[in-house]
């Protein structure tokens, strides 16, 4: 009897130690800084990124005139639960209307995430010095290629590295706060509404990260 409870004592914390590690977790509500660097580290994008975890709804607006030699000038506006993307041009009042077949993005963990391991940035023995974070690989399908995300142990994502056969992408989120700040940037912009979707390429998998290359 004794040993059976043990036994069952052991398999509950082995349990909840393996859901623990092997679950991913879910972003909170973000608002933050987003900057993407290209395989040939040159800077593709710097800029302000709005992130609706529980509707997965993101705005990201990159700023070229930031003195970085930022390549790219991109507004995305992007519905991941229905799998539409809008590429906004403010200035010129017009937009594109894409389709998701790719629902990755830096933004949070998918839920086929595999956790393999924790690790700390910086000192693990010295208070304030360290940043303690878990390390996830995600599966690319469409892509021959790897997906790795590091996300902080309240589940912030840190960093995504995204390799395909014929690119490279770091994605890296600083100065998070947890909450929405302008709920706005989330809604449509009037000049975009009423278009219709734009076929993709037959046999192309498009998804968020194509709109750094
Ligand atoms: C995140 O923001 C949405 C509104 O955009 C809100 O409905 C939801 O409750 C928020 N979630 C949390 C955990 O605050
Ligand atoms: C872009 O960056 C410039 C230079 O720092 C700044 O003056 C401008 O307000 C920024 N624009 C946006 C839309 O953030
Ligand atoms: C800016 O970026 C371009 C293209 O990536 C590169 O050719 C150029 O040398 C860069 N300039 C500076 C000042 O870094
Ligand atoms: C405005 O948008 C059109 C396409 O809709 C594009 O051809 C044109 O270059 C844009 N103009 C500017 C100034 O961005």
């Amino acid at each position: 009897m004794y040993t059976a409870v043990l036994l069952f004592a052991f398999v509950c914390w082995t349990a909840s130690a393996h859901a623990d590690h092997h679950q991913p977790c879910r972003s909170p509500n973000m608002t933050g800084s987003l900057s993407v660097m290209g395989g040939r580290a040159e800077t593709k994008a710097v800029g302000l990124f709005t992130y609706d975890s529980m509707n997965k709804k993101l705005r990201f607006q990159s700023n070229s005139s930031l003195p970085l030699n930022v390549t790219l000038d991109l507004d995305l506006l992007v519905f991941f639960e229905e799998g539409i993307l809008y590429k906004i041009d403010s200035k010129n009042q017009s937009c594109e209307k894409k389709a998701l077949q790719s629902r990755k993005h830096p933004f949070a963990l998918p839920s086929d995430a595999t956790f393999m391991t924790t690790m700390t940035s910086g000192s693990a023995f010295i208070e304030g010095e360290g940043l303690k974070f878990q390390i996830w690989t995600t599966p690319t399908p469409g892509f021959k290629g790897q997906s790795i995300m590091c996300t902080t142990m309240g589940c912030l994502p840190l960093s995504t590295i995204f390799v395909t056969d014929s690119s490279m992408f770091f994605f890296s989120n600083m100065n998070i706060e947890l909450d929405i700040k302008d709920p706005d940037v989330l809604v449509v912009p009037s000049f975009c509404q009423g278009l219709r979707v734009e076929d993709t390429p037959e046999g192309t998998v498009y998804g968020f990260f194509d709109e750094f290359l």
